[in-house]
Formats: structure tokens, C-alpha cells, sequence
């Protein structure tokens, strides 16, 4: 596990060359609309759904190229997630990776397409990528799609707008939580193991890593919104209070919210266990998504 900060730096930067070549170039014709989609996925962000990717494909043996296909395919529409949820309509945030978000930077015609554009985007990398046989690439796209649709990302991102100025119990901010964010995640650790070969066992243990780090994804951003701060987080910090969303930290407390954080993260390395060396890095990333500062 020493190495896991080099594999991590060579990761990230092999995840930014595959997305600059997955990307129209900024000179295709509509200009402003390609240059607003690189602006929008390069040269930002923790990559930690690419890194999530790769280290899934390790433990099943999957090719490094397919996984460059999957890792695009879901940072693109976690992107345009992002996009969107810095709307005025949704969040209204105006600083987004340490930069205006694209609607500021842009305006949100462009905003609102950039995310469109996006999301058909990843499907088109699914869908076209040689390293993988058409049977997974099909079954990838199934999986990409049904994550980030109205049963996952969409929806918690639905549930979350429906409940501003409004309570929440707990097991519908965990619903909502696993939606909103643990749907990608466990979308790209399951489809990382997909690009390779895997058994049934194999993929249900991964799976139960992934709704932990999924979950504690989000119970870490609600920390994080509280006690980071706007310069380190390169988003605006205290939106969640300021837009009255319910989080954990609204509704559990601070140090609750931490122990849970603590406990998802013992829950995903146990998870892990029948792996052994090759769930390293997979444990590296659930320890990152936890003890991370932004
Ligand atoms: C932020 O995601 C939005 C959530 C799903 C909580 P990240 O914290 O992964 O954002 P980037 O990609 O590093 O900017
Ligand atoms: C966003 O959750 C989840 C998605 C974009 C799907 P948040 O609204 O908490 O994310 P941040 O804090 O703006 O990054
Ligand atoms: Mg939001
Ligand atoms: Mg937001
Ligand atoms: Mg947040």
C-alpha cells in the first residue's frame, strides 16, 4: 500500500488524458459548446470515481483501457451532475472545483446543455470503446444508465429539491443520500469489476463496499460543507444551512455524523476481506473518501 499516492497521481493524470481524447475538441463547431464541456470535466476535481474504476477492474483482471472507457463514461455524467446542481434552479452555487461554475462562467442555456451534452457523451465512450466485447459494453451502459436515472442520481436529486425548508427522517435522507451520490459510486466500482471477469460472490462483496463508500461519500460532503472551508473545498462552504437542505450533520449532529463516516469505512473494508492484496487499493480509496479534507 505504499504506493497508493503514485498509483493515485498516475491514475488521476491517465483519467485526464483518456477524458481531453473522450471530449470533442474545443474547436468543433458549436465552439462555445465544446469549450464549455472541457471546462466543465478537465483540470478539476478528486477523479475519485475513475480511481474507483480502475481499482475495481484490478481485483477482476479488467484491461486498463476498458476501464478508461468506464472511468470516462461515469466522471462525464458526475460532471454534468455537477453542472446542473450548481444551478439557480437547484443549488444556485457560483464557485465550483476553485472556478465560476459554467452557468457564471457561460450563461445557463449553456449550463443546462453542457449537461445534456455530457451525459450522451458518456454513453457514446460506452457504447464505441474497442477494449470491451459489444455483450459488456451493453451491460455497462445498462448499469451507467440505471444509476444515473430517475432510480439514482436523478432521483435523489429530486428528493433533495423536494425537501429544502423541509424535515426528513432519517432513513429518507439515507434513501436520499444513496441516490443521489452512492448510485454513481457503486456504479463505478461495480463496472470497473464488469470490464473484467468476475463471479457472483465477487461482485455482491463489492457491491456491499460500494453502498458503504457510496453512503459515506455523502455524510462526508455534509461534514465537509460545515467544517471546511470555501478555499479549501473549491465550492462555496455553509451552502447546505444557507439553502436549509437536510443533511446528516442537520439532522444527526456533527460527531454522529462522523462516527457513521467511521463506521461505513470499517463496513467497506470488510467488505473487502475475501480479497486480500488485490482489494488494496480499493481499501486506500475507502479510507481517502472518509478521511479526505475537500
Ligand atoms: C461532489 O463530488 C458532489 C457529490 C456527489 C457529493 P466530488 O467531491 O467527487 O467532486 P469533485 O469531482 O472532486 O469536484
Ligand atoms: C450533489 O450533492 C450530488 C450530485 C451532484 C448528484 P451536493 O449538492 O451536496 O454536492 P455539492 O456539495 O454541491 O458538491
Ligand atoms: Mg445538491
Ligand atoms: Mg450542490
Ligand atoms: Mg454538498
Amino acid at each position: 500500500m505504499n504506493d497508493f499516492p503514485q498509483w493515485m497521481q498516475a491514475l488521476g493524470a491517465r483519467a485526464e488524458q483518456a477524458l481531453e481524447a473522450a471530449l470533442p475538441a474545443a474547436d468543433t463547431i458549436p465552439h462555445t459548446l465544446h469549450e464549455a464541456m472541457r471546462y466543465a470535466v478537465l483540470g478539476g476535481g478528486k477523479r475519485v470515481r475513475p480511481l474507483l474504476v480502475h481499482a475495481a477492474g484490478e481485483v477482476s483482471g479488467a484491461s486498463p483501457e476498458a476501464c478508461d472507457a468506464a472511468a470516462c463514461a461515469v466522471e462525464m455524467i458526475h460532471a454534468y451532475s455537477l453542472v446542473h446542481d450548481d444551478m439557480p434552479c437547484m443549488d444556485d452555487d457560483d464557485l465550483r472545483r476553485g472556478r465560476p461554475t459554467v452557468h457564471k462562467a457561460y450563461d445557463e442555456a449553456t449550463a443546462l446543455l453542457v449537461g445534456d451534452a455530457l451525459q450522451t457523451q458518456a454513453f457514446v465512450v460506452l457504447a464505441g470503446t474497442p477494449a470491451l466485447e459489444p455483450a459488456a459494453r451493453l451491460r455497462l451502459v445498462g448499469e451507467l444508465a440505471h444509476a444515473s436515472g430517475s432510480v439514482g442520481m436523478c432521483g435523489g436529486q429530486a428528493i433533495d429539491l423536494q425537501h429544502v425548508g423541509r424535515g426528513m427522517t432519517l432513513p429518507e435522507l439515507e434513501g436520499m443520500h444513496r441516490m443521489k451520490t452512492g448510485a454513481l459510486l457503486r456504479a463505478s466500482v461495480r463496472m470497473g469489476a464488469l470490464c473484467g471477469r468476475i463471479d457472483a460472490a465477487g461482485l455482491e462483496a463489492l457491491d456491499r463496499y460500494a453502498a458503504a463508500i457510496g453512503l459515506a461519500f455523502q455524510v462526508v460532503d455534509d461534514i465537509l460543507d460545515v467544517t471546511a472551508d470555501t478555499a479549501t473545498l473549491g465550492k462555496t462552504a455553509g451552502k447546505d444551512a444557507a439553502n436549509d437542505k437536510p443533511t446528516y450533520v442537520s439532522l444527526m449532529g456533527l460527531e454522529p455524523a462522523r462516527e457513521l463516516a467511521g463506521k461505513l469505512r470499517d463496513s467497506a473494508h470488510e467488505a473487502l476481506s475475501g480479497f486480500g492484496a488485490q482489494g488494496a487499493r480499493l481499501a486506500g480509496l475507502a479510507d481517502l473518501i472518509v478521511l479526505r479534507t475537500h
